[in-house]
């Protein structure tokens, strides 16, 4: 099971270290061994110093670092452009084609098809976020083949507290597996410690994309105690 904290444009590079130091405790009181892989997503200048406070501690469960977007292009004259082979040496995960950045900075889907092309060529493993079947048919007319992870994240979900209903969820799930067999897919949008039980008992489920509630470590340790 795969558990993700998006921190958006949220924390400052001290915040994200003490959320971490936080989350460590928390993690060392809890006992639980047999937990979900973990992945941080906080923003691009937080990656670095999160990456060396991440390796200082020995975690019970594997706590990776992830990245929020990468460029579409390679190195090069792309001024401001954080690229795949800048990220491939601090994270081992990277959102693609979040919501937020389709609606706020105009990603299109051939954008996104080009950030999963750069992520896994830099060999950093895409989440690709979609709201709607076409997305991943536009996924699928780019690549035969994905190895990279699904986020289903609706639009009326996200940062609203009114989650989907896990019936919609496994319904959705199901239609991407038969676009790409087996592949994993996560849910996102207002999910809690309240809620996360009903998304990660369904076995087609395998993991979930937290936003707001990921910013409170606590709240984050107990979702991740709760998920099944
Ligand atoms: P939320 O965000 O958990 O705050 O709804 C989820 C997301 O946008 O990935």
């Amino acid at each position: 099971m795969l558990i993700v904290a998006n921190f958006k444009a949220n924390l400052t590079i001290d915040e994200v270290n003490t959320w971490i130091d936080n989350f460590y405790q928390q993690q060392l009181t809890s006992g639980q061994k047999d937990s979900p892989t973990v992945v941080v997503c906080p923003s691009f200048i937080s990656l670095s110093s999160a990456y060396n406070r991440l390796k200082q501690k020995s975690w019970n469960y594997p706590v990776y670092l992830g990245a929020q977007s990468l460029s579409q292009y390679p190195n090069g004259s792309y001024t401001a452009e954080v690229t795949g082979q800048m990220l491939k040496d601090l994270v081992r995960y990277v959102i693609v084609g979040h919501s937020e950045r389709r609606r706020f900075f105009n990603e299109s889907n051939d954008a996104v098809n080009n950030k999963i092309q750069q992520a896994q060529e830099a060999g950093i493993t895409p989440i690709v976020c979609v709201s709607t079947i076409d997305e991943v048919n536009s996924v699928k007319s780019k690549f035969s083949t994905f190895t990279g992870v699904f986020a289903y994240e609706p639009l009326t979900a996200i940062g609203t507290g009114k989650a989907e209903t896990p019936e919609i969820v496994e319904e959705f799930v199901k239609s991407v597996q038969s676009i790409f067999p087996s592949i994993k897919v996560l849910y996102g949008g207002s999910v809690t410690s309240a809620n996360i039980g009903s998304y990660t008992k369904i076995a087609d489920v395998f993991g979930v994309l937290i936003g707001k509630s990921s910013l409170d470590p606590s709240e984050f340790s107990t979702i991740i105690a709760c998920a099944e």
